[in-house]
């Protein structure tokens, strides 16, 4: 009850990067995806209003650090490093990172080693996975390549500008399902995913939290799973 009455006619402002499908993507003009609808559902079950706004994944943290967002929902991962800053909600994905190449290229995993470029999205964990593993390394001697967006990122890999693409593997999975690439090895990392919100706000993580638990306990979560993957 108390929590009701906290979130009663709020309306937060819910940063995402809709270049991951099928967490967050554009669709006829709107922003479809699994986090679309468990941030949606949870607003619904909680009591509260949601305003999603689209950006550079690697600008969600600052901008939610800074105030302009109320939450961030981007297939984001827990890490130890973004957790000093903010606050994340029980872990509600589990995820591996992928390396993706274009079909028909007839390059391995072993792209990964030598002069090979290597793309990843700014930010992420594959981007900082690749640059402690193979760059700092000089396991990997050719570009490494920080796109914007996934959608730029894959677009080159199609084009031929880039030999892989270091991503989450349920997003390499999807694009494997309507672009030309393929997956050809996977890198354990066992990441999780969590909703993030500013460092201290208990009361909106405490009904994010309590909106998850709900929505596990009511299968609508199973639902929303079903619905995109
Ligand atoms: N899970 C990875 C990370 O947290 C990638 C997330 C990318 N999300 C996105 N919406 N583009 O770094």
């Amino acid at each position: 009850i108390l929590l009701a009455v906290f979130a009663i006619g709020k309306t937060y402002m819910v940063g995402t990067s809709a270049d991951f499908p099928p967490f967050e993507y554009v669709e006829d003009g709107k922003y479809v995806g699994f986090d679309m609808d468990l941030i949606r559902a949870i607003a619904d079950e909680m009591g509260f209003k949601v305003v999603i706004v689209d950006m550079a994944f690697d600008s969600l943290i600052a901008a939610l650090a800074s105030g302009n967002l109320d939450i961030v929902i981007a297939g984001m991962t827990i890490t130890e490093e973004r957790e000093q800053v903010v606050d994340f909600s029980t872990p509600y994905w589990v995820a591996d990172q992928s390396v993706v190449v274009s079909e028909g290229s007839g390059l391995s995993i072993t792209v990964l080693f030598g002069d090979h470029d290597i793309g990843v999205q700014t930010g992420t964990t594959g981007d900082l996975w690749v640059e402690e593993n193979l760059v700092n390394t000089k396991i990997l001697t050719g570009q490494f390549k920080r796109y914007e967006t996934f959608v730029l990122a894959m677009t080159d890999l199609v084009n031929g500008n880039v030999d892989a693409i270091v991503l989450d593997s349920p997003v390499a999975e999807m694009y494997a399902k309507s672009r030309p690439v393929e997956i050809v090895g996977i890198i354990k990392t066992g990441e999780e995913y969590g909703i993030a919100v500013q460092e201290g706000n208990k009361e909106l993580l405490n009904l994010i939290n309590e909106g998850i638990k709900r929505l596990q306990e009511s299968g609508k979560i199973e639902e929303i799973i079903s619905k995109y993957f």
